[in-house]
């Protein structure tokens, strides 16, 4: 069973691609994170956790939910990170992660996708970012048929700097970096609530008909990047920058 959470499509695309390589069910965790529902799941096939990589480690509240949901039949997990560059040395947190839940931790793969956090970085243009995830195809068609043989995933090579990203920095990211004070909404808002909607933590509430953020921000960029009039800022960190969402469909033929 592929399980997958995606804030801006990257993960639900590299997930559906995967799914339908292996002829597995694939399952999105968006409204059980949400709703904070931890109804155990079962299957006998190896669960495949897709998920986008947050400060070179897997984001916290999957992790958390990971940790109260029971999966059910196969021992076996694998971890497919999305990212924009580089995953770190996530694989140290799912090991121990693994071990918590009880699972036998089959690899994680790395998949280098668009960029989306638009918070600290620029992300690509639609042109640029179908190229990445051209470039992607082939390393999960090798992470789907390496899934279907049972074999392990390799993680890249881990430097001294993975460590620290993983490890400290990714630490001093939750403490420290993230938060909703400077998000704010300009006088386009068209008050279709899409921000509320899309939140996964619930921490936009609609006030006469505007987003007001609560305190309980993960930095997933589903507001941002999926407002259909782009009325949401960063402070100043976003302003005039590419707003992302994936541009391909996972059913749509591999662009040549
Ligand atoms: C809060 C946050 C932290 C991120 N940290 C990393 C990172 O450590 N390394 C990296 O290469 N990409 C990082 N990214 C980029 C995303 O992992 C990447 O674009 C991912 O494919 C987005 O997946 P999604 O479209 O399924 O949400 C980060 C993105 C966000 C929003």
């Amino acid at each position: 069973m592929v399980l997958y959470f995606s804030a801006t499509g990257n993960s639900a695309y590299v997930a559906k691609k995967i799914s339908a390589m292996l002829q597995e069910e694939d399952l999105d965790l968006f409204s059980r994170l949400k709703e904070n529902d931890t109804t155990a799941l079962q299957s006998e096939r190896p669960f495949v956790v897709v998920s986008p990589t947050y400060a070179w480690q897997l984001p916290h509240l999957l992790r958390d939910w990971l940790k109260r949901t029971e999966l059910k039949g196969s021992k076996k997990i694998y971890f497919v990170l999305t990212c924009g560059n580089s995953i770190g040395n996530a694989e140290k947190g799912l090991k121990k992660l693994c071990g918590e839940i009880g699972k036998e931790y089959c690899g994680c793969a790395q998949i280098v996708m668009p960029e989306n956090y638009i918070v600290l970085f620029q992300a690509p243009r639609e042109e640029e970012a179908r190229k990445i995830i051209q470039k992607a195809e082939p390393v999960m068609r090798h992470v789907a048929q390496r899934i279907a043989s049972g074999d392990f995933l390799q993680t890249p090579n881990i430097t001294p700097l993975h460590r620290l990203e993983s490890g400290m920095i990714n630490n001093m990211f939750y403490r420290f970096y993230i938060g909703s004070k400077k998000f704010r909404v300009k006088i386009n808002c068209i008050h279709c609530g899409k921000c509320a909607a899309v939140c996964v933590k619930n921490n936009i509430q609609m006030q006469n008909g505007r987003p007001q953020w609560g305190n309980d921000c993960i930095h997933c960029m589903a507001c941002i990047c999926q407002c259909p009039v782009e009325a949401i800022e960063y402070g100043k960190a976003t302003k005039g920058k590419v707003r992302y969402h994936c541009p391909v469909k996972a059913d749509a033929p591999t662009e040549k």
